[in-house]
């Protein structure tokens, strides 16, 4: 609910209430941001400036309530006595000052081709301006999160060039810390906390994209807040291109946080009655720690940032050709794969790279999307039917933002790609095409949709594997063009799942979102390197955003070897998908892969829709009473102690039924001790030996238990782990990288208490 009541405006969420006043000068004032209160406790809010501090410039000569420097504000300029970071910046000094305002019901819609998080309950519009220049900031409300914008017009009759325009600033009282993820190709997403001290701290990425080095995403926490307890501001960017947020402390204690398009190199040119939008930055308060801001945070995206049309819809088990095949395959090889997948019980067969043009490698062909006839005679129509023949769906790889040199496209127009000064350089062997003309873009919209039309497809994956040459307001056009593109795109076709991908996460952001509701997290599905990845990406992004792959161990990225037990217990955690040679599997690990996707398709919709929390060494979700918890180890102690399984978000009073997912032990795990067993003396290198690992496996311990959802939270000791000491059904056989999955399930009230 929004009001204007005394001169506040007010933002009451179910989460979280935001108070703005005005000051006598017509600035506009940050009263608060933080867990539900009401619009009368404003004055209690209102910070007293006493006599002020010292050499500060005032606004009214002798009125120390009229120094902006002190102030904590919602909004600010530069050059007129704030000296804190502004959060706009033109070539004169800004004094904006309040003008007028409006509630509106529902959104307001964005008029520049930003995508936006829709149905807000209402919207606050705020006019400020100044001679020459109007500023409207938005402020929507939606349940658990409050978004901002601002839209910047020049009402002038000069030209104003734009240096810096951030989608939202506020000053928030005391000490945070600010906790950003970073990484590079193939190791996205890792943390880093720093206090927020008196030294600005940056996130910025300036890579054209929002990039693998810096997801826009970060958050703001009170030294001590934890998992459960504590206050959490997630924020986050609705953009996938250069961005930027900041984080610093004043001398006053006060907090100013701002973010939105990065600054560097941006110039952005508005002649008379021209206007800039920014996108939107999403605000989740929660006085529920981490976890609470990320059930929130997950809420919102789910209901309000992905398309309607997948909206909690349940996503398919996916089987995708890359690191199985690469550029090798012909149809009889992709149909083999689809057989195998189908009886393993996939859904989906996506087709990755390599079906067009000469593309044996990626030096080549980006940019002609005509199919490879040698590989496929019968075309993508005659593939994708005999794949839907199968009773699969049909998913096909494009990458429509690049280009090769060698390529017809390239030939045909040099002049498309995006260039600098200099002579063109190279990244995977592509360029990208200049996606701020429009010719260019309608070029892609015909292509990618005569592709999609001429098969039964139910799925993309849109790939992007270059960083961009474009600076500033270049780069930012470009993300418009690309938006432009894919609403061309895939409006039209609600049918299909779009999976946007870039390198990996190398532009999984809430503007991508708005369009395809999955992102392949990374390049790295070495299931110990995804507990970062897909952990951290958990603080802000929800579990049905991410393309989650078992994979062929050892592993691509790290030559790590991994149970596959665990490739398929991290990846469950996420929108599953097999992405591996599947002509070689062993029978006993089809058959475990068989029991990996009918286990994920009973409990799909608690992993991809149900409220995902952390609990210590692992995750767990949860949806209509139903619990599924992972517990990953990595390295594997000597004679370990007990374990414990702690869970979250139970009812104390209730009963609830625990059962570990059966896992099996494969004997060679066991090496040269199992001729210690062995009624023989048995050769751990020999034949036999490695026969009997080909087809026995034992069974490892399994828990069952009922408790009270109290005791469940308390935690429980689980069986014991192996220490050195034999084999027995009764403990838990974990080797290095290994992990157990539970199920919780609400006991009914005919059972037993
Ligand atoms: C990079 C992607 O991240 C991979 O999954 C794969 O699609 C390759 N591109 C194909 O070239």
């Amino acid at each position: 609910m929004i009001e204007f009541v005394n001169q506040v405006f007010a933002i009451h969420g179910e989460t979280y209430s935001c108070l703005l006043g005005l000051t006598a000068a017509g600035q506009l004032e940050q009263l608060y941001f933080g867990r539900p209160v009401a619009t009368a406790d404003a004055e209690a809010f209102r910070v007293r400036p006493g006599l002020g501090w010292g050499t500060a410039v005032l606004l009214q000569e002798g009125d120390t309530a009229s120094c902006p420097d002190v102030w904590p504000l919602a909004w600010s300029g530069s050059g007129r006595g704030d000296y804190r970071e502004s959060p706009i910046q033109l070539e004169c000094s800004t004094d904006l000052r309040y003008e007028s305002h409006e509630i509106l019901e529902g959104d307001a819609l964005m008029e520049q081709g930003l995508p936006q998080a829709l149905g807000a309950e209402q919207t606050l519009v705020i006019t400020m301006s100044q001679p020459g220049l109007r500023c409207k900031l938005y402020f929507a409300a939606f349940p658990g999160v409050l978004t901002r914008r601002t839209v910047l017009e020049n009402t002038g009759e000069e030209s104003v060039t734009v240096g810096k325009l951030m989608s939202f600033s506020m000053d928030l009282p005391g000490r945070w810390e600010m906790t950003t993820f970073h990484g590079g190709w193939i190791a996205e997403m890792n943390g880093e906390t720093r206090p927020v001290g008196r030294t600005r701290l940056v996130n910025e990425s300036t890579t054209g994209f929002s990039s693998n080095r810096h997801n826009p995403g970060f958050l703001l926490s009170r030294p001590g807040a934890a998992e459960e307890a504590g206050e959490v501001i997630g924020i986050n960017l609705v953009y996938s291109g250069n961005h930027y947020a900041s984080a610093q402390l004043s001398h006053q204690e006060l907090t100013r946080v701002m973010q939105g398009i990065s600054p560097d190199h941006f110039h952005w040119p508005l002649q008379p009655g021209e206007k800039l939008e920014t996108p939107e930055a999403v605000l989740c308060y929660s006085a529920a720690g981490f976890g609470g801001q990320s059930a929130q945070m997950h809420d919102f995206v789910n209901h309000h940032i992905v398309p309607a049309p997948w909206q909690g819809k349940a996503r398919p088990v996916l089987y995708n050709s890359w690191e199985g095949c690469m550029f090798d395959f012909d149809q009889r090889k992709l149909l083999r794969l689809a057989r195998e997948a189908k009886s393993l019980g996939c859904e989906l067969f996506v087709l990755d790279d390599g079906w067009f043009g000469k593309r044996n490698d990626d030096t080549s062909s980006l940019g002609d999307y005509t199919v490879n006839r040698k590989k496929l005679p019968g075309g993508l129509t005659g593939l994708a039917r005999k794949i839907g023949d199968m009773g699969m769906d049909f998913g096909l790889w494009v990458e429509p933002e690049s280009v090769n040199p060698d390529s017809d496209l390239y030939r045909a127009h040099p002049d498309w790609v995006l260039t600098d000064d200099f002579a063109p350089v190279l990244s995977r062997n592509q360029l990208l095409l200049d996606l701020t003309r429009p010719e260019v873009r309608d070029y892609i919209v015909e292509q990618v949709s005569a592709v999609l039309d001429s098969a039964r497809i139910t799925y993309v994956k849109w790939d992007m594997n270059r960083h961009s040459v474009a600076l500033g307001a270049k780069a930012h056009a470009y993300i418009l063009g690309l938006y432009d593109v894919q609403r061309r795109i895939f409006t039209p076709r609600p049918h299909i799942l779009l999976e946007n991908c870039a390198s990996g996460g190398n532009r999984f952001d809430l503007g991508m979102l708005c369009f395809g509701p999955q992102i392949w997290c990374s390049d790295n599905t070495d299931p110990i390197q995804r507990l970062t990845i897909q952990g951290n990406l958990s603080q802000l992004y929800p579990q049905s955003t991410f393309g989650t792959h078992v994979s062929a161990a050892p592993h691509a990225q790290t030559l790590r070897n991994t149970p596959l037990v665990t490739r398929g217990n991290v990846s469950f955690f996420g929108c599953l998908g097999y992405e591996l040679d599947l002509r070689h599997l062993l029978e006993l690990e089809k058959q475990e892969i068989r029991q990996q996707i009918t286990f994920y398709k009973q409990y799909r919709e608690t992993f991809q829709f149900g409220r995902f929390g952390r609990i210590p060494d692992g995750w767990q979700v949860q949806k209509e009473g139903v619990t599924v918890a992972g517990q990953f180890r990595t390295l594997v102690p000597a004679a370990p102690g007990y374990g414990w399984l702690q869970l979250r978000g139970l009812e104390s009073g209730k009963r609830y039924h625990l059962t570990s997912r059966q896992q099996k032990l494969r004997i060679g795990q066991f090496g040269a001790l199992v001729k210690h067993v062995a009624p023989v003396d048995l050769n751990p290198n020999g034949l036999v030996l490695r026969t009997a690992d080909r087809h026995i496996t034992l069974p490892d311990g399994a828990q069952e238990l009922t408790a009270t959802g109290a005791a469940l939270m308390a935690g429980i000791p689980m069986l014991p782990p192996f220490r050195g000491t034999g084999y027995d059904q009764n403990q838990r056989t974990l080797t290095d990288f290994g992990s157990e999955l539970f199920i919780i399930e609400e006991e009914t009230s005919h059972e037993k208490p």
